[in-house]
């Protein structure tokens, strides 16, 4: 449904036909390619239709796409002088003017122009990267349960505590892949974000908010950390009856079991 963000995702700048799945590599965007890429034949292909050989739009001809079958092509006004408006409206806000003979190819420029593909490949990569880390780690901590030593292996105790702020950069980095990823568009194909932010809300008040949330999120992290350190400083509580886990230590930890 948005081929120019699964373009960028992809870091596929051309139209291709069995289109592979890049699974690391380094985007030049200057020269419009990804060096040194890991690649599973095809697979992009079957993950976005189902097909091994089905087409995958490159960027530009994915922007080609959005504007000319999905914004002009757009069924969903009630009539062409409603879509007019809306199409010039969205022209005029990227200083295109709607009766100049260009302007469809300018504004094919524009939709290509707004995606950051180097920054979306990376996103994507860090947050899929991660997910697969996720189901690896779970599974090593399913056979170590089963083989009774998952309370014995430090090196995996201590691999779990590394891990712990890492599904919040997951989620950033999904979130990245999502929004930037659909610019300019704030409703797809019809509504960009510059002419969907709102007049009546000033940059003053938009800064008072996030200044807000700052705040209020570093206190909460504060409370957070506090708890979680005294947790640790507790130890863990012995699990009766569960005969994968080894006794409590008698040795009791500083504060701890008040
Ligand atoms: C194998 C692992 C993963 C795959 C294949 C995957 C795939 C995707 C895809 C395709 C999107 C939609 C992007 C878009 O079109 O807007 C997405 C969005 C997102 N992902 Fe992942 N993801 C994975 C793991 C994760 C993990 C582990 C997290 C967080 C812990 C995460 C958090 C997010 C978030 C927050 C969004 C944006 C959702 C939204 O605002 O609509 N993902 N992911």
């Amino acid at each position: 449904y948005q081929p120019t963000k699964l373009a960028a995702d992809e870091g596929l700048f051309k139209t291709e036909t069995g289109a592979p799945m890049v699974v690391f590599g380094i985007v030049d965007e200057k020269n419009q390619q990804v060096k040194y890429a890991i690649e599973i034949p095809k697979l992009l292909s079957w993950l976005a239709f189902g097909d091994w050989n089905a087409k995958v739009l490159g960027l530009h001809d994915a922007a080609k796409y959005v504007w000319y079958q999905q914004v002009l092509n757009n069924p969903n006004y009630a009539n062409e002088k409603v879509k007019k408006q809306v199409v010039d409206s969205i022209m005029k806000a990227y200083g295109v003017n709607p009766n100049d003979p260009n302007a469809n190819e300018k504004m094919v420029k524009v939709l290509e122009d707004a995606l950051p593909v180097a920054f979306m490949f990376y996103a994507y990569r860090v947050m899929v990267g991660l997910g697969t880390l996720f189901i690896l780690i779970g599974l090593v901590g399913v056979l170590l349960l089963l083989l009774g030593k998952l309370y014995d292996a430090r090196w995996f105790l201590k691999v779990l505590v590394v891990t712990v702020p890492l599904p919040w950069l997951a989620g950033e980095a999904g979130w990245f892949t999502h929004e930037v990823g659909r610019q300019p568009w704030m409703v797809w194909g019809m509504v960009t974000v510059n002419n969907g932010a709102s007049p009546n809300v000033s940059t003053t008040s938009v800064l008072i908010t996030l200044i807000g949330f700052v705040v209020v999120y570093s206190i909460l992290f504060y409370i957070w950390l506090h708890f979680v350190r005294k947790l640790i400083r507790e130890g863990p509580e012995p699990v009766e009856g569960d005969v994968t886990s080894k006794p409590a230590p008698a040795v009791s930890v500083a504060g701890g079991g008040q």
